[in-house]
């Protein structure tokens, strides 16, 4: 790897020697305790200390291979003369927490940051994958302004049930809507329960995991194609390794992540979503990313790369492969390759060299996963931001995972309060809708909720599937989950719990989503409205204390990120001097 010193530059001195090279008595404590635990000078004196930030849990079904993965980096650590340190940090697993990990991202970016700032470590190696677990961690990271890598989990291996390859989260939802129309039984439904989930890993279609470790590679925040080695091959393993190794590299040099991360990096980050078709909530965390970094990304951004940028990956939910498919044909680099006219190819990255360069000898070897762009699935916008006066502060639609006859659709809106409420009426025979009403839910937003949970997929009442039908127009402060599918649009902002015209919406009223004119517009005339919103009472706080209370005064609407406002920016707070 380049970007190590050259023998006539000395290195900087090591952070970690703030620690241990003093000859006082605080560092005589910190040297005796580390002897306790059976090492030596040799061990820790004159090397970088390099943390892995471990996210493994029992509780995390997609970092089941993280123990194993965590040897593997302490290996390549100790190869290239680093003192390796695991610390764990709080693990988000989509998979088995309530109401949403998104609730807790924040937490563990908070968690990450105040961990590197306050220990004598002189890089870190992060390792994530599950879905928020990627954001938080990189958020935290670039607040301490400390060098690291991010190490992704890799999404497991492709699904198989009777003929048919089965991807994460998309065909669970599409048989579930099957077994609701009545199409499968018992026996089968079982089957897929028993199959779908197939190794270690994340989910394996272009959800919001996949998503996130592409964009950290396109960041230039991981080494060269990490973005979607499967999870339980030996090219993981040697990733594990060379991560390991390189984070000493990186002690040993000092690139901090505010030296080389860049609005350029960001819009590459952008157009590698969107190119993707990636996950709509990687929109979120992108913005909040960039906002520790003190760059400013807004939802327009977005919508202007979006114009430009054609979908080149055929993947699930909106297309038809998956990620070990991706892996084979090609990975990120090849895909960015086709688009390098539309890239910064100048962007640093960790490993020494240019995002260009990183990507340079990287080919499509399928493209049929990865097309040509005279083949795009889609020639640009496969994601859109839409604004209205349901949405002033905007909203997005995954325009490519829509049915493109509701791309242009109005409405009668059917109303559900809250989550509960919808999940009590949606069945209900008696439930006044038809194939063209507007599902509107309320209350799913980042404080009302709270967390911004994934419940903007709203499910389609099985009346309406026994009809055949299997799309129809759903509108949420909500988000949904990135293996999701459907005309939904999502992180409707304001919010309607604090006073968001998504609350003003009452059954019957009339709905126009016009996704090519970038609309969403309730047709209320303006006095109706204005008398909605005089009549519209501020909930009283829900939580008088602790990390809830802190989460709903704290946390920024959809459109800003979520983060917590006092997070934003990127001025490192100063070094621990004693
Ligand atoms: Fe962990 Fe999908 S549940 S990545």
């Amino acid at each position: 790897m380049s970007g190590q010193p050259s023998p006539s530059q000395p290195s900087p001195p090591l952070r970690s020697a703030r620690w241990f090279a003093k000859d006082d008595l605080r560092s005589f404590g910190h040297r005796s305790r580390l002897k306790g635990m059976g090492y030596d000078d040799a061990d820790f004196m004159d090397r970088p200390v390099v943390a892995l930030l471990n996210t493994w849990s029992d509780l995390n079904t997609c970092h089941s291979h993280f123990k194993t993965r965590a040897e593997e980096i302490k290996r390549g650590i100790l190869q290239a003369g680093g003192f390796p340190v695991e610390v764990p940090v709080v693990s988000l697993g989509e998979m088995l927490m309530k109401p949403t990990t998104m609730l807790y991202r924040n937490l563990l970016a908070m968690e990450a940051e105040e961990v590197l700032r306050c220990h004598p470590i002189d890089s870190v190696v992060l390792m994530g994958g599950c879905d928020k677990t990627v954001p938080a961690l990189i958020m935290g990271a670039i607040s301490a302004n400390l060098p690291f890598v991010f190490f992704p989990a890799g999404p497991m291996l492709k699904a198989r049930w009777k003929d048919q390859t089965l991807g994460s989260g998309t065909d669970a939802w599409k048989f579930w809507a099957e077994r609701c129309a009545g199409n499968l039984c018992d026996g089968e439904w079982k089957e897929i329960e028993n199959c779908i989930a197939r190794s270690a890993g994340t989910c394996m279609t272009m959800g919001t995991a996949s998503t996130m470790a592409c964009i950290a590679e396109a960041l230039g925040v991981t080494l060269p194609n990490a973005g979607s080695i499967p999870a339980v091959l030996s090219e993981h393993s040697r990733l594990a390794v060379a991560t390991g190794r390189r984070a000493v590299e990186l002690a040993t040099t000092q690139l901090r992540p505010l030296d080389f991360l860049s609005r350029e990096s960001f819009v590459n980050a952008m157009i590698t979503q969107l190119t993707l078709s990636g996950s709509t909530n990687a929109i979120v965390h992108m913005i909040a990313m960039a906002g520790r970094a003190g760059i400013q990304i807004t939802l327009d951004d977005y919508d202007s790369i979006s114009k430009r940028i054609p979908v080149l990956a055929d993947l699930r939910p909106s297309g038809r492969f998956l990620m070990e498919d991706f892996y084979n044909a090609g990975g990120l680099a090849a895909l960015l390759n086709q688009l390098r006219d539309t890239l910064h190819l100048d962007a640093k990255t960790v490993n020494g060299v240019t995002l260009g360069e990183q990507i340079a000898p990287a080919q499509v070897i399928d493209n049929e996963v990865i097309r040509d762009r005279d083949r795009a699935i889609w020639p640009t916008g496969g994601t859109y931001v839409l604004r209205g006066n349901l949405a002033p502060d905007g909203c997005v639609i995954k325009t490519v995972a829509a049915d493109p006859k509701l791309h242009s659709h109005t409405g009668p809106a059917l109303v559900f309060k809250s989550y509960a409420d919808m999940k009590l009426r949606i069945n209900d025979p008696a439930l006044p809708v038809t194939p063209d009403t507007v599902l509107v839910l309320q209350t799913g937003g980042p404080i009302g909720a709270p967390g911004f949970p994934e419940w903007g997929m709203l499910p389609i009442p099985d009346k309406i599937l026994k009809m055949g039908i299997r799309d129809m127009v759903r509108i949420s402060d909500a988000r949904m989950s990135g293996t999701s599918y459907g005309t939904c649009v999502l992180h409707v902002a304001p919010e309607s719990y604090i006073g968001g015209p998504l609350g003003l919406v009452e059954d019957g009223d009339l709905i126009s989503l016009d996704v090519e004119a970038r609309t969403l517009q309730l047709l209320v005339d303006d006095a109706t409205l204005a008398n909605r919103k005089a009549r519209w009472k501020k909930p009283e706080p829900r939580w008088s204390r602790g990390y809830l209370k802190l989460f709903a005064e704290h946390t920024t609407q959809a459109n800003l990120g979520c983060d917590f406002d006092f997070l934003h920016g990127n001025t490192p707070d100063l070094e621990p001097e004693i």
